[in-house]
């Protein structure tokens, strides 16, 4: 049998100690797929006394990831820390520099500085592998990445934070406010302590940018993500969803246009009946449409311990498998020097049907100007109708709700302003955007 694959760990948390475990209770079958054993021979966190569950007495302890980095006698580094900057980045782009193989499950820093450690890892003829980064243990990187090879991407879509995924499961399901969802996502360890992160859609938008970059082929643009979170949804807005057939959920989406490339997340809208809104609570799914293969959708589990470790692991496995001075597959699909540049879809030429809630004063001829301000931009309905609510008075405000077939942001912003400026408006309007699957 061939020599051991060598493996520093960086990062013992959540990630790192189920990897660990996953290694040592695997050892013998990881052996005979790979052709050789895989060997944890290296290992650095935070706190050295801290108890994992895990045996580590073997295993050489580096004090900084840096240290293991540039040091350690490893063929592969993993980094299992997280953050676009500090030791993450900087040891990553150590044992790059250094010519070891990386596998990385942090999306912040390959959002960040994706494209440069690629051209690190391709310069030195190194695999730099981050399956975990984007929907857990989802393999969708490899399939943007290798399988889909030859195929034009038109969209790609999905519900990759399952922070979200589980407030608004838990919105519909049991009626519950955004506030006791997110409470209780947090007593059961599914929302961080602070959630901004989660719930702004900043999580969802690095993974975007990084299956953006592998669909299109274009650098990746973190920073022109469209953003919407999930805080303004409010109970209202998924009861009216459910009356109308629909669901919602936070998406992330990337399309081509005719004028470039949409990346954008917000709640989506998206049919009862489609595939997509059955993924329920923290479960993820990915969607991506092409020309020669038309609509794959993976649903699985997006974050966890082990869900996240089996995606490290495939990872560290096509390492072991791979022969040196082999052919690699670019980092981000296309080699590193020949993406493109990233070219933006302004919001306001995106197209796609609209839904729109707006509480008004109770009096005659709202409805009818509601229907003309859509009218006067050229906005054509699906539905319009007013929500009775039997616990108000009649005279108290009522909800309109609007569905429109496919029209432009651009004059949905413009009805709204229009509508703003009425004297019977009440509150703010509330629009949500609806996804229509192709095939699913
Ligand atoms: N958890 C998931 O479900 C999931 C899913 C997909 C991707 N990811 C990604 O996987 C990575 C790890 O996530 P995780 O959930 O395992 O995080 P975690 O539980 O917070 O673990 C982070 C680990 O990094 C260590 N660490 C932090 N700062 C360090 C430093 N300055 N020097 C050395 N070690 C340091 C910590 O050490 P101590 O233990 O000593 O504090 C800890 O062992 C992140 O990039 C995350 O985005 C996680």
């Amino acid at each position: 049998m061939a020599d051991a694959l060598k493996v520093g760990i960086a990062g013992l948390g959540t990630v790192g100690a189920s990897l660990v475990r996953i290694i040592q209770n695997r050892a013998n079958e990881l052996a005979v797929t790979c052709g050789r054993p895989i060997e944890i021979t290296a290992v650095t966190a935070r706190d050295r006394k801290r108890d994992r569950g895990i045996d580590i007495s073997g295993i050489t302890w580096f004090d900084t990831p840096q240290k293991l980095a540039a040091e350690a006698d490893i063929d592969v580094f993993v980094e299992l820390i997280g953050g676009a900057n500090g030791p993450a980045a900087e040891s990553v782009r150590a044992a790059l520099e250094r010519g070891l193989h990386v596998v990385t499950a942090n999306k912040a820093l390959l959002a960040a500085s994706g494209v440069e450690l690629a051209r690190i890892a391709e310069d030195k003829g190194a695999l730099l592998n981050f399956e975990a980064a984007v929907a857990g243990g989802i393999p969708v990187i490899k399939a943007l990445r290798e399988s889909l090879t030859g195929n034009t991407v038109s969209r790609v879509y999905g519900i990759m934070n399952g922070t979200c995924n589980y407030i608004l499961t838990r919105m519909e399901k049991e009626g519950l406010s955004f506030a006791d969802c997110l409470r209780e996502a947090q007593r059961l360890g599914y929302a961080e302590a602070d959630p901004a992160f989660d719930i702004e859609g900043n999580d969802t938008a690095h993974k975007l940018a990084i299956l953006t970059t592998l669909a299109f082929g274009t650098e990746i643009a973190a920073d022109e993500i469209y953003l919407e979170g999930i805080t303004n949804i409010s109970i209202e807005d998924i009861r009216a969803a459910s009356d109308l057939g629909y669901r919602i959920k936070l998406l992330g989406v990337a399309q081509k246009t005719e004028s470039g490339i949409e990346q954008r997340v917000h709640p989506t809208m998206v049919p009862h009946d489609s595939v997509i809104a059955q993924v329920d609570g923290v479960t993820n799914a990915v969607a991506i449409e092409s020309d020669i293969l038309g609509e794959l959708l993976m649903v699985g589990p997006g974050a966890g311990g082990n869900a996240t470790a089996s995606a490290v692991l495939g990872d560290i496995a096509d390492i072991a498998k791979s022969r040196p001075g082999a052919q690699r597959v670019p980092v981000l699909g296309t080699p590193a020097a020949a993406l493109a540049p990233y070219k933006r879809a302004r919001m306001r030429s995106h197209e796609g049907g609209y839904f729109i809630r707006i509480t008004v004063v109770d009096r005659t001829g709202v409805f009818a100007s509601i229907a003309a301000r859509m009218a006067e931009n050229n906005i054509s309905l699906e539905s319009i109708m007013q929500r009775a609510n039997p616990e108000t008075a009649d005279d108290s405000p009522k909800t309109i709700i609007l569905v429109t077939h496919a029209t432009t942001e651009a004059s949905i912003r413009k009805a709204v302003d229009a509508i703003k400026a009425e004297s019977y408006l009440v509150g703010e309007p509330q629009v949500i955007r609806i996804e229509r699957p192709k095939a699913f």
